[in-house]
């Protein structure tokens, strides 16, 4: 494998990705659509790609699922298990429930809402509805995320009214026709455009049930270019009603377009949501072969007591962890081009840097209250240069400790602090692989190389 592949995110083998489509458990398998490029490394041609796990860390990818058609872009959407049938896609015999993809057709001034239908449990597709299902006559009108809202009996879809700094939510008994139910917006960051949706329950500590409503904004993200907002409130099958203000889901430089997962068998009782990791200020200008874009690890989500969305990487990640790293002076050494995971505990300020075999530093360390994220650039791309702060969340430090969670993988650091309250996902972009941790201050902690 080439060093700087990345081990336990997903990358295409080739080409071009933005966001994760249609993430959807069907047949046993963890499907993860996203927008592909089949013909090269730029955005362009937008299909969807495919690929599927057992573990959520481990894809393989597969053909093209809904491929580009001329003057029609498949852009971003959802998808989702039709149990009941109640679009009527299923046949006679067929042994699985169709599953259902919900995308945007992106034509020149005109974007709307489709269907995309599989009978054999997310592995082949065929388009569905040659007519839109969603269609407000607009040019930019997208990203549905469609989920079965149980208490009010109906499919409920998002979408995004980018340049209104608005979600549309609507609802409907079969899929194929739909019926405005409210809208939620302009609130929060509206100085970019809005995308990619979601809406989603959650339970708090206390075990009620509260609703995240997410939106992405293209610009004025909490380190520039594009980020991702939510709200934590109340949905009673028609309006979304915020009890907090908008925050953002994780304060990196490189988390967009997140949406969560649909259908995960009921025993597995948690929500999952995977990201892309990428900012839009430059991801047309990385410098990486023959692949340009990846994935978020996937998250599980929670609540805390003060409704602040909560994070940490799946548990299957645990499993994977293989040898402790060795103790390498002041720090740790790392076998080239693994994956990593510490956990750490600092106790005041502290510095971890992350050297490359070419002599390249990153760095994360906590000064200030806040922690800061610091990192060079290539030549292509001088702008993904530069040091980010997260200021730590209210009650971070618990009895004068704070909780760290830092996985790095190759081309990324994603660091979960304060009990996953902090999210703070970055980009890295060595030309060598990372050797060498280094540690001073007043942390503590541990690694695993991941298998
Ligand atoms: C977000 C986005 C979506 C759109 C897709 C196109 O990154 O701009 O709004 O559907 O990417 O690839």
């Amino acid at each position: 494998m080439p060093p700087l592949r990345p081990r336990v995110h997903f990358t295409p083998r080739a080409n071009w990705i933005n966001d994760p489509n249609g993430l959807v458990y069907a047949g046993g398998a963890y499907h993860l659509f996203c927008q592909f490029n089949p013909r090269g490394l730029d955005h362009g041609y937008m299909s969807w790609g495919h690929a599927t796990s057992r573990d959520l860390l481990h894809w393989q990818e597969h053909d093209v699922a809904l491929p580009w058609r001329e003057g029609h872009d498949v852009f971003s959407g959802s998808a989702f298990v039709d149990w009941a049938d109640t679009a009527g896609f299923a046949r006679p015999g067929d042994p699985h429930p169709p599953v259902i993809a919900m995308y945007t057709g992106n034509a020149p001034d005109h974007q709307a809402q489709y269907l995309a239908v599989s009978r054999d449990a997310g592995t082949t597709w065929t388009f569905a509805t040659p007519e839109p299902v969603l269609d407000e006559g607009k040019a930019d009108f997208r990203d549905p995320k469609t989920f079965w809202h149980a208490p009010s009996g109906q499919w409920v879809s998002v979408v995004a009214h980018p340049h209104e700094r608005q979600v549309g939510l609507y609802g409907s008994a079969d899929l194929r026709t739909w019926a405005p139910l409210s809208t939620f917006g302009p609130a929060g960051v509206t100085e970019g455009i809005w995308e990619v949706p979601d809406l989603f329950p959650l339970r708090g500590p206390g075990g009620q049930e509260r609703w995240v409503l997410k939106v992405d904004t293209f610009q004025g993200g909490p380190q520039g270019g594009c980020g991702a907002q939510y709200w934590v409130g109340d949905f009673d099958g028609v309006t979304f009603t915020p009890a907090t203000p908008a925050r953002w889901a994780d304060w990196g430089r490189d988390f967009y377009a997140a949406i969560t997962y649909a259908d995960l068998p009921a025993e597995q009782d948690r929500t999952v949501w995977i990201g892309w990791l990428n900012n839009w200020s430059y991801a047309t200008r990385l410098p990486t072969t023959p692949w340009r874009g990846m994935m978020t690890l996937p998250r599980e989500l929670g609540l805390s007591a003060d409704l602040i969305l909560t994070q940490a990487p799946v548990r299957e990640l645990e499993a994977r962890r293989g040898a402790a790293l060795a103790p390498d002076g002041d720090g740790l050494a790392l076998p080239p081009g693994q994956a990593v995971d510490l956990t750490l505990t600092a106790t005041g300020d502290f510095t971890l840097t992350l050297t490359s075999a070419a002599g390249e530093e990153a760095a994360l360390f906590l000064q200030g209250g806040a922690l800061h994220l610091r990192r060079p650039a290539p030549p292509e791309a001088p702008d993904f240069a530069g040091t980010h702060a997260a200021p730590l969340p209210d009650g971070a430090v618990l009895d004068g400790r704070l909780d760290l969670r830092v996985v790095l993988d190759t081309l990324s650091v994603e660091v979960f602090a304060a009990g996953g309250r902090l999210s703070f996902t970055h980009g890295l972009l060595p030309t060598q692989p990372v050797t060498r941790l280094g540690l001073s201050g007043a942390v503590q902690g541990e690694g695993w190389v991941l298998t």
